[in-house]
């Protein structure tokens, strides 16, 4: 066999090293609070991650399709651009779209190496192993970790386009968001570009609809997190008694999901010694997903240290795209 074409596959695991008190301090600090809320990481299992896959297809659900349009269209432009060679992706999911970077890098013949970092195990090796195969010659590094933890588990490979997509920077409140873009930015050589994807504020009719799809996956995808809670945590809860909830708030410009309780129960958690008694129509906060525009995007980029080079948009302003640098 031609070694030139064979693909590598390597899988670094720090989420596995982690101190489990970490994630139970989380849980417990985010249920005793007010609100009470769930790290969103915690949807992200198998299961999570197939659910999600099926909100990208739903009707309602046009920014996945939108985003995609964008990058289909801008892909050449952005990697000749950038350079790159190297193709980070923090939150990479099944990397569907992403398909249009690695494409345009192959074109110019740039592709050396990717790096799908997530903190489901299961996607980062099902992602590396289909791209393995339709990528000859491609390095593939994967990491299963917290991109808010574990950024320094990623290699060098050459020089690099760190993405972001989705508007996964969207789920991160105000000033975690920077602090992570910030520690992106340090983590990042001064000739390497960063592309970020982001959700635009728009009709509210509109984004409520995407959270709240007819088909009701949305819904399932949200409740998974409890499911999550008891094959990671070993809590008892049960998702039946709980409903879907996602309104937009226009002051904070973002939809919040949250689970409704629909009677009085209580969520208990032996390992972390907890027991935590809610009242009927309490809720608990699942998700932020914030909403920008171009100034708001800006601020963001230079708060963390990025210049803008580029920002792309479609024609009805929902999804931008916006390519930087380090100044
Ligand atoms: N980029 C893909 C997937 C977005 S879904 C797309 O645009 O469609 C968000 C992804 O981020 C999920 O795959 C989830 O597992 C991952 N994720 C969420 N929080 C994370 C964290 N703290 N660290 C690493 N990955 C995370
Ligand atoms: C991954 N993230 C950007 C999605 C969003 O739109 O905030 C997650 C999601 N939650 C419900 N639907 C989709």
């Amino acid at each position: 066999m031609d070694s030139r074409t064979e693909a590598s596959i390597t899988i670094d695991a720090p989420i596995t090293r982690e101190d489990p008190d970490t994630l139970r301090n989380i849980v417990k600090t985010g249920l005793l609070g007010n609100p009470r809320t769930l790290p969103s990481k915690l949807f992200y299992d198998e299961r999570g991650s197939t659910l999600f896959e099926q909100i990208c297809e739903l009707p309602e659900y046009y920014q996945t399709r939108t985003e995609h349009k964008l990058l289909a269209t801008w892909a050449d432009e952005i990697i000749a651009l950038s350079g790159a060679e190297e193709l980070v992706e923090l939150g990479s999911g099944a990397a569907t779209k992403t398909r249009m970077l690695l494409d345009a890098m192959e074109r110019a013949d740039q592709l050396r190496y990717f790096v799908p970092f997530d903190v489901d195990e299961s996607i980062v090796r099902r992602v590396s192993e289909e791209l393995a195969q339709e990528y000859p010659g491609i390095q593939i590094h994967g990491v299963v970790g917290d991109f808010l933890v574990h950024l320094e588990h990623i290699p060098e490979g050459g020089k690099r386009l760190v993405v972001i997509l989705g508007g996964t920077i969207g789920n991160l409140p105000t000033i975690p968001a920077e602090e992570f873009l910030t520690t992106v930015n340090a983590e990042m050589a001064s000739e390497d570009f960063f592309l970020l994807g982001l959700q635009l504020i728009t009709d509210p009719r509109r984004l409520e609809a995407a959270y709240n799809d007819q088909q009701g996956i949305t819904a399932k995808f949200n409740k998974n997190i409890l499911r999550v809670l008891r094959n990671q945590l070993g809590a008892q809860c049960d998702s039946d008694n709980f409903d879907h909830v996602a309104r937009y708030n226009p002051d904070a410009h973002r939809i919040e999901m949250w689970l409704r309780s629909s009677q009085d129960q209580t969520i208990n958690i032996p390992d972390l010694a907890l027991s935590v008694a809610i009242k009927k129509n309490e809720e608990i906060r699942t998700e932020l997903s914030t909403k920008y525009d171009r100034p708001l995007a800006e601020n963001l980029l230079a708060t963390s240290g990025f210049e803008l080079v580029k920002w792309y948009t479609d024609r009805d302003q929902l999804i931008g795209l916006a390519l930087a640098r380090k100044p």
